[in-house]
């Protein structure tokens, strides 16, 4: 029993952290080998850092002080080369401790009704908006948001594309021109889309479009296009300068700087040759095993094509004709696709979410 007052928000902890510690003791108990499709990385492959951290001075004096509170300029000039093709306004990018501080960040700042979420969403938002006091609801498809863009002036709408959990994509033309409807009708669109990067070409104008809309908050993370979780770096991009001012304030109180260590390695991966050769190899190889195990998953026929009418299975994350259970009766941890939504649980409790960025050869076998 505690005696403390504590303040409850009312978040969770969250149920994924819980199925992998579940995993972890059916593991110990029986003494198998569980494939941990719960998760929510790419582990096709590590991205190799080997020629990589050499580049690194460990001795030098930015590694040892306070970074700038809105991030190290050489990342933000390497965010802006590497996302905006050299196009934006440095000072509009600040750099975050990753997406899931990004985006309490965000609802931190912004002010608005209520913020849209897709009918299947990464429950973490849910939990920061409850932190933040922010209601949220829910819309079940691109073209209703479109069409009633007009009453929905006043709040915000998050979009991930490719989606978690779902990991289909939909057209960029599509995506860029509900965009500007929404903006055009003073909605914010808060672009939360780790995912995107992955896929994406070089030279990608997408994010270059996107930073011109003046009610479009573009939130990123280093998390899974480079296969970088632990180092903890995310970005938010927005011409709105009282949210710019706010978030700077919010950010110093937060986080008092992020970490220079990781800001310069990430600056290094995306500036020198050698870093760019990691990265191009990284999601090379992830890209290559997600291809094959979706025409896997197809042929056997588990794959919820219902969910991939109007958009494309890409990844990281598919979503499956099975149970979380009998998932588990093959050795293979997922999360039910009822954890991600709030409207359809009935519906969907016969499909999972598993993640496919894992290698082909280990994921053919448990799906035997
Ligand atoms: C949709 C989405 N947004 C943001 C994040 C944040 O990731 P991170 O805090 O590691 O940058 C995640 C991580 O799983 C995610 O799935």
């Amino acid at each position: 029993m505690s005696s403390m007052r504590i303040k409850h928000s009312g978040a969770k902890y969250s149920a994924i952290v819980g199925i992998g510690e579940r995993l972890k003791e059916l593991e110990l108990e029986s003494g198998d080998k569980y494939l941990r499709l719960n998760r929510g990385v790419p582990s096709v492959t590590n991205i190799d850092l080997s020629e990589i951290v050499p580049l690194i001075d460990f001795d030098s004096p930015r590694m040892k002080v306070y970074p700038p509170n809105s991030g190290m300029d050489g990342l933000k000039t390497a965010i802006n080369s590497t996302y905006f093709n050299g196009t934006i306004y440095e000072d509009n990018i600040h750099v975050s401790a990753g997406g899931m501080n990004a985006l309490d960040m965000v609802f931190k700042t912004i002010d608005v009704d209520k913020v849209f979420l897709p009918e299947f969403y990464w429950g973490a938002y849910i939990n920061l908006m409850k932190i933040n006091s922010v209601e949220n609801s829910t819309y079940f498809s691109f073209d209703e948001l479109k069409e009633n863009a007009a009453s929905l002036k006043g709040n915000a709408v998050l979009i991930c594309d490719p989606n978690n959990p779902i990991g289909n994509k939909y057209e960029d033309q599509m995506l860029l021109d509900l965009v500007k409807e929404l903006n055009d009708n003073d909605v914010i669109v808060i672009w939360d889309s780790p995912y995107r990067k992955i896929f994406s070409k070089d030279g990608d104008i997408f994010y270059e479009h996107l930073s011109v809309f003046k009610n479009v908050i573009i939130v990123e993370s280093f998390s899974k296009s480079i296969g970088l979780s632990g180092q903890r770096i995310g970005f938010i991009h927005s011409i709105d300068t009282d949210f710019n001012t706010e978030l700077s304030i919010n950010l110093l109180y937060q986080n008092n700087g992020v970490n220079a260590f990781a800001q310069i390695l990430v600056e290094k991966i995306l500036t020198s040759p050698q870093g760019q050769k990691a990265a191009i190899e990284f999601r090379r190889k992830t890209i290559s095993d997600i291809n094959k195990n979706i025409e896997l998953l197809r042929k056997k026929n588990l794959l919820a094509e219902e969910f991939y009418h109007d958009s494309i299975p890409i990844g990281i994350f598919v979503i499956v004709k099975r149970s979380e259970a009998q998932l588990l009766e093959s050795k293979i941890g997922s999360v039910g696709l009822s954890y991600f939504t709030k409207t359809e649980k009935e519906k969907v409790s016969n499909l999972s979410r598993i993640c496919i960025a894992v290698p082909h050869s280990i994921l053919k076998e448990y799906f035997k």
